[in-house]
């Protein structure tokens, strides 16, 4: 064996004290004794499956001022995060096969995690040729950042039908477009004006008729949770619709879509999230530089980072106690493993060894001087977070104690013929 891992590593749904034995990046055995070339004991830390981001958008190619695939997926592995899953909505946009292979050649050699690519559902798209070298599909019902919008019912039922033929997941930004008012923004309440729970609501129902497997990405609404609860989709939550919402008083750094709400829908959110009734934790990484998001309101563009900090501030509310362990452990890495079919997410023989490891007593406040990501800002500025101590991406360590530990070795998830 290459490496063993021991720790009070969570397998099979607890934390135990057990030793993980790695080789050639996959987990080969979970016991309570193992021996290897190498042996790291990491005591009472907590060792984790390292999580799976579902949804974030890179930047990478043609964004990259904002964000790039080296410095979105290093600060991807400083908050935990094993695997990403990459949104299509980059320039060139990945809606064609040559697109998305260009796209694998420019961020080839660049992760420092491993990482998968969404291909982008246009009218006339032909979605069967991407299928083997996507990780899924993804459709905007609504307007947002990027020319992906899919906005006629046709359209949108022939999508539906060719990704169920790929049977691969068909990943929605659930705001219907018919629905998002046009009218000038100075202020996030003008945004949530133009952007209604009506809207998210109404896109989630005509999502029923599509028949393929759906993903509905980033509930921000009450009323959206209860809608998407009606049908067999998984469900998206992000941090930012479960810890800010419209009382924010950031101007254009809080403006996102679907936008932040009312309190009450954050409540029904965090709820929610808390009962492990929504699927998955996904950031909805949308990295814009400072200089974007310091025009005016109302041509600034929507989205914030997230991919860091996402996971440090979930294990702050399992240190408290607000949040079951198990209940996160599904929701960051064993559901996005099993939608998006990863051998990764679970602590278990034949996995990659994709892990965290968490000291639960460094709980501190975050700092955006402490962050990776190209875009140098934050809204969780003093927020309180549990950073891992340490990142694994298949038995390779790439953070540990808040430095870079390794080589970058990040691979794509689906290698196409
Ligand atoms: O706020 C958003 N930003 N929502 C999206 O749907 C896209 C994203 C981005 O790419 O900036
Ligand atoms: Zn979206
Ligand atoms: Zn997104």
């Amino acid at each position: 064996m290459d490496l063993v891992i021991e720790g009070r590593a969570f397998v099979k749904g607890r934390l135990s004290n057990w030793c993980i034995g790695i080789e050639d990046g996959r987990i080969v055995e979970v016991a309570k004794n193992l021996r290897g070339e190498e042996h790291v004991d990491y005591g009472q830390m907590l060792v984790l499956p390292a999580a799976i981001d579902p949804h974030v958008h890179l930047r990478d190619p043609g964004l990259t001022a904002k964000e790039d695939f080296s410095t979105g997926t290093l600060a991807a592995a400083f908050g935990g995060v094993g695997c990403v899953l990459d949104m299509p909505n980059t320039i060139p946009p990945a809606t064609s096969l040559a697109d998305l292979r260009e796209k694998k050649r420019t961020i080839a050699g660049k992760a420092w995690t491993d990482y998968g690519l969404f291909a982008g559902c246009i009218p006339g798209g032909k979605l069967e040729e991407m299928a083997p070298h996507a990780v899924g599909f993804k459709m905007f019902m609504g307007s947002s950042t990027g020319k992906l919008l899919v906005a006629e019912e046709r359209d949108r039922a022939r999508i539906g039908q060719a990704v169920k033929a790929t049977g691969k997941v068909l990943s929605v930004h659930a705001e219907e477009e018919a629905l998002i008012g046009k009218e000038r923004e100075q202020d996030i309440r003008d945004h949530l004006r133009n952007r209604p729970f009506q809207a998210e609501v109404a896109a989630i129902d005509r999502l029923s008729a599509l028949g393929c497997r759906v993903n509905v990405c980033h509930l921000s609404s009450a009323a959206g949770l209860n809608a998407a609860s009606k049908y067999n989709f998984t469900k998206e939550v992000t941090a930012h619709h479960l810890f800010l919402d419209r009382d924010n008083e950031r101007g254009a750094f809080a403006k996102v879509n679907p936008p932040l709400r009312t309190r009450d829908d954050r409540f029904a959110l965090m709820k929610a999230f808390l009962d492990g009734r929504i699927d998955m934790l996904a950031s909805d990484h949308a990295p814009h530089t400072i200089e974007d998001k310091s025009q005016e309101f109302d041509i600034a563009p929507s989205g914030m980072p997230g991919v860091e900090t996402q996971v440090p501030l979930m294990l702050a509310l399992v240190k408290k106690g607000a949040l079951p362990l198990d209940v996160l452990v599904r929701a960051m890495a064993e559901r996005p493993a099993e939608v998006f079919s990863l051998k990764k997410g679970r602590i278990e023989e034949g996995r990659d060894a994709d892990l965290m490891v968490v000291d639960t007593r460094a709980l501190g406040g975050i700092k955006v001087n402490n962050l990776h990501s190209k875009c140098g800002w934050t809204l969780y500025e003093g927020f309180d977070a549990i950073f891992p101590y340490a990142t694994y991406v298949r038995g390779h360590k790439v953070v540990e104690d808040g430095a870079i530990a390794g080589e970058r070795g990040g691979r794509d998830v689906v290698v196409g013929p």
